[in-house]
C-alpha cells in the first residue's frame, strides 16, 4: 500500500493487539473435497451442534461452501463453513466447523471472514447463524435475537422450503429437537 493509497487500513486482528492472525488459506470448496467435508462436520452432527446431512446434500451446496488449509500441511482441509442465501436481504452461516485438533488457531475465524465478505459482495444486508459458539459470533459482531427476523409474507414463502435449515431458522416444530439450546443471532452488514 502506498502512501497515495485511498484504501483503509487493515483492521486489527480481533484476537487482540499482539495476536497476529494464524496463517491460513481460505478457498471455494470443490467437488473432490466433499468427502473431507463431510468427515470433517460428521462428529458434530453426532453430538447435535451441526444438522446431520446425506453426503448427497453436501455435493448439491458444494458451491456454497469454503475450507481452510494450512500452509503446514497443504491439501489437508482443517476446516470449512457454508453461506446460504435464504432472501433477498439475508444469508445464514452454516455447517462452520473446524478439526477438533486445530481450534484456536484462528482458523474458525478466517473461514467467517470469508463468509461474511461473500454475503457483502452479493449485497446482502444481514447474516444469520444458529449456535451454541455464541461467544465466538459475537466477538465477529453477531448479536443474539429472538424469534425469525423476517416478515410475515417472506415467512410464509419460505414455508415452501424443504430444506432443513430453513425449517430451523423458521422455528419450525419439527426443527424443535434440533435447535434445543442453540441460540439464533445476526450481524448487520
Ligand atoms: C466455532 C468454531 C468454528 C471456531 O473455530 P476455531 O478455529 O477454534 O476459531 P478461532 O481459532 O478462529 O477462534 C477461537 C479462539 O481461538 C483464539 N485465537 C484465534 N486466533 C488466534 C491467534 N491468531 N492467536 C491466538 N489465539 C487465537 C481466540 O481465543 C479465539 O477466540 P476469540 O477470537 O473469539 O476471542 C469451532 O469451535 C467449531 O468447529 N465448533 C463446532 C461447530 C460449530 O459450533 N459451528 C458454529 C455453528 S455453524
Amino acid at each position: 500500500m502506498t502512501s497515495q493509497d485511498p484504501r483503509p487500513a487493515p483492521a486489527p486482528h480481533p484476537a487482540g493487539p499482539g495476536r497476529r492472525p494464524a496463517p491460513v488459506v481460505v478457498r471455494q470448496a470443490r467437488p473432490a473435497d466433499v468427502r473431507r467435508i463431510y468427515q470433517l462436520v460428521q462428529p458434530f452432527t453426532e453430538t447435535r451442534v451441526l444438522i446431520a446431512k446425506e453426503l448427497i446434500s453436501y455435493f448439491e451446496a458444494v458451491q456454497e461452501f469454503v475450507v481452510a488449509e494450512l500452509p503446514e500441511e497443504p491439501g489437508r482441509i482443517v476446516g470449512c463453513g457454508a453461506l446460504h442465501v435464504l432472501w433477498d436481504d439475508i444469508a445464514e452461516v452454516r455447517t462452520l466447523a473446524v478439526d477438533p485438533r486445530v481450534q484456536g488457531r484462528g482458523v474458525g475465524h478466517e473461514l467467517l471472514q470469508t463468509l461474511i465478505d461473500r454475503a457483502r459482495a452479493l449485497g446482502l444486508r444481514r447474516v444469520f447463524c444458529l449456535t451454541f459458539e455464541v461467544d465466538f459470533f459475537a466477538r465477529r459482531g453477531f448479536r443474539r435475537i429472538a424469534g425469525t427476523p423476517v416478515g410475515t409474507d417472506v415467512y410464509a414463502e419460505m414455508l415452501r422450503s424443504h430444506d432443513d435449515g430453513v425449517a430451523e431458522f423458521l422455528d419450525l416444530a419439527r426443527a424443535k429437537p434440533n435447535t434445543l439450546g442453540n441460540s439464533r443471532m445476526l450481524l448487520e452488514l
